[in-house]
């Protein structure tokens, strides 16, 4: 019986560890992957920064838009596409509970709009400020 239950205890744990490890299906567990990839990136641990995750997130890169362009100041409202006037959901956590639950579309837009942006990736250091910024706005 004891062994039985150590055996059970053990197999939840590897399970929750692999799931965890596995996939990210909420904000937390994106922002635990940013962190970790940051400190591969760099060997100096600034941690993540709201403040600069906002500044970050409302201004321009050397190109035409920010990520406020289609976003807005307020990620916690409705956003518009700059070019085609599509509507966007909000992005922040609070506001909208389907964002950062989804590691492919977190990677697909994160790619694609820090292109548009930046003219190249986002770093891991940008993605965990933009995030920690965006969980830290109240609906
Ligand atoms: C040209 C318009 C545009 C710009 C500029 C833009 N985005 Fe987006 N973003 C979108 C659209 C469109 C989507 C996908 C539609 C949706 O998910 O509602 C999206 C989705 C996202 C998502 C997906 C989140 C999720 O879990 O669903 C993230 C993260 C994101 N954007 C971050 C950023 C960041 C960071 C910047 C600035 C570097 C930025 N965006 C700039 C248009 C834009």
């Amino acid at each position: 019986m004891r062994t039985l239950r150590i055996f059970q205890t053990s197999a939840f744990i590897l399970g929750a560890s692999l799931t965890a490890f596995a996939a990210a299906e909420t904000p937390a567990d994106f922002l635990q992957q940013f962190e970790m990839a940051a400190r591969q990136e760099s060997a100096s641990k600034q941690g993540f920064s709201a403040q600069r995750g906002e500044t970050f997130f409302r201004t321009t890169h050397g190109r035409e838009w920010s990520c406020s362009s289609c976003h807005t100041q307020n990620p916690s409202a409705d956003g518009k596409h700059a070019k085609t006037e599509k509507r966007i959901a909000p992005l922040a956590p609070a506001a909208n509970a389907e964002r950062f639950t989804n590691p492919s579309k977190v990677e697909k837009w994160f790619k694609r709009n820090c292109n548009d942006v930046l003219g190249r990736a986002c770093s891991a250091q940008e993605k965990g400020d933009v995030l920690t910024y965006l969980i830290s706005l109240k609906k």
